[in-house]
């Protein structure tokens, strides 16, 4: 591990860090010496160990930040950046190069927004990598922005005349996926009345985007694998290969690299589909992008900045999305169509797993219908998604593969649903 300083005065320094206790402050005395006037004497210790790196401010006058929260004491992840005074320092894993990612003077890509340091690096990759032919792998947890990340590679991309086509792997039942991604031909199954091109073909000249690429069956890996490799497909039941002219981004927000290791995901599709991979970041680590996030839902809704007081945005800085930016935005949105009775309880726990819809959202249904018809049709769904699965859950008491035979859906699409409306309680 190594401490990189990325701005003020010591910019392009880089310390080794051994295990032990390391000073750093603006006194001549500290192990790290930052001459900036506005870090403390002894600013920060950090304390080097086998498990990890441990940040504590002993009390500096400015205080010490991670990602745009202060802390006294934080276990500090390997790539974080931590701020004291103008100072910005990036905890580097040992291997990776010490340079930064240039910064993107962009505080948008597409429809993404940002202007941390975190949302910056992404725009700087996605600007390089959208020009080009690569595949792509975006990777983040729910409600990250990952599909609107795939939107902007094609928009941005010498493609974007072309058809942007979405696979959502979760959203297909196994029997029918093969047919889905490569096509069929008249009479090749039960139901197949006429011939049928896949969404590899439908792509062609432009992009395909593989939705939750980690749901792909087993089974049907060496397939998808072949398609990318040689950019040639075979509709189900004809004899014939087509080539086809795609660029392949897919995302999940699994991690795949653990459903490899774990004999869940083959590695040799796990490398091909991650030439180039984005990692999107959690909402809680680039909590200084709230005020901005907040202003772009607002805008995109048709209200002012003024639509929200300040201290319901104070309110919103404290509480720790696990829903990422789309509860964020489906918050934003109920306190303002409901007041400020809709805001989220500020959890005193990490609110992983909790539901993260409250119980006094059943009012945006008649709500809706002042929204533009897009907008109002998602949210209509998504009201009657959640109280259909809740009302399921609860008759099945919790049982996802019970609750998969009554509901007559699959369980890997229930399981999405679930996901998505934060009531999946079990860990995947
Ligand atoms: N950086 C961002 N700037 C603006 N809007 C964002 C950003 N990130 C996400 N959003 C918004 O949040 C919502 C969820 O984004 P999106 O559907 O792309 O997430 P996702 O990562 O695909 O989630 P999931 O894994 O649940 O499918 C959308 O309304 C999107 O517009
Ligand atoms: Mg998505």
């Amino acid at each position: 591990m190594r401490l990189a300083v990325l701005t003020g005065p010591d910019a392009g320094r880089t310390y080794p860090l051994f295990p032990g206790s390391h000073r750093i402050g603006s006194s001549e005395s500290a192990d790290i010496v930052l001459p900036d006037r506005a870090v403390s004497r002894q600013h920060l210790i950090l304390e080097v160990s086998e498990d990890g790196v441990r940040a504590v401010d002993p009390g500096s006058r400015n205080g010490s930040y991670c990602e745009g929260m202060r802390f006294s004491e934080l276990q500090v992840r390997p790539g974080a950046v931590l701020t004291l005074g103008t100072t910005e320092l990036k905890l580097v894993p040992e291997g990776e190069k010490s340079r930064a990612m240039p910064l993107s003077s962009r505080h948008s890509f597409g429809g993404l927004v940002g202007n941390s340091r975190r949302m910056r690096e992404v725009f700087t990759l996605l600007e390089r990598l959208a020009a080009g032919e690569s595949d792509v792998l975006i990777q983040g947890e729910t409600g990250t922005g990952k599909e609107l990340c795939a939107e902007a590679i094609h928009a941005h991309s010498p493609r974007s005349k072309g058809p942007f086509v979405i696979a959502d792997l979760a959203g297909i039942a196994p029997s029918l996926l093969e047919s889905e991604l490569f096509g069929h031909v008249k009479g090749a199954f039960t139901g197949a009345n006429s011939d049928r091109a896949g969404a590899f073909e439908r792509a062609h000249g432009g992009t395909l985007f593989l939705d939750e690429v980690g749901e792909l069956p087993l089974e049907v890996q060496p397939r998808l694998l072949r398609a990318l490799e040689r950019r040639q497909v075979k509709r189900v039941g004809a004899n014939d290969y087509r080539t086809v002219n795609v660029r392949v981004v897919a995302a999940t927000h699994q991690d795949l690299e653990g459903a490899v290791k774990a004999g869940r995901f083959r590695g040799d599709l796990f490398h091909r589909l991650a030439v180039l991979r984005v990692v999107l970041p959690p909402l809680r680590e680039h909590l200084e992008d709230i005020p901005l996030l907040i202003d772009t839902v607002l805008s995109r809704l048709g209200r002012p900045p003024s639509a929200l007081s300040d201290q319901t945005r104070a309110l919103l800085a404290q509480y720790p999305w696990p829903g990422n930016v789309r509860e964020l935005r489906n918050v934003v949105d109920r306190v303002v169509n409901l007041g400020e009775e809709a805001l989220p309880d500020i959890p005193d726990v990490p609110a992983h797993g909790r539901p993260m819809a409250s119980d006094d959202d059943e009012n945006t249904v008649p709500m809706a219908l002042d929204l533009p018809f897009k907008e109002a049709k998602e949210r209509l769904i998504e009201g009657f998604e959640r109280d259909y699965l809740r009302t399921l859950l609860e008759r099945c008491e919790g049982n996802v593969s019970r609750a998969s035979r009554e509901a007559g859906i699959d369980r890997v699409y229930l399981r999405k649903l679930l996901r998505k409306h934060g009531l999946d309680t079990s860990s995947s």
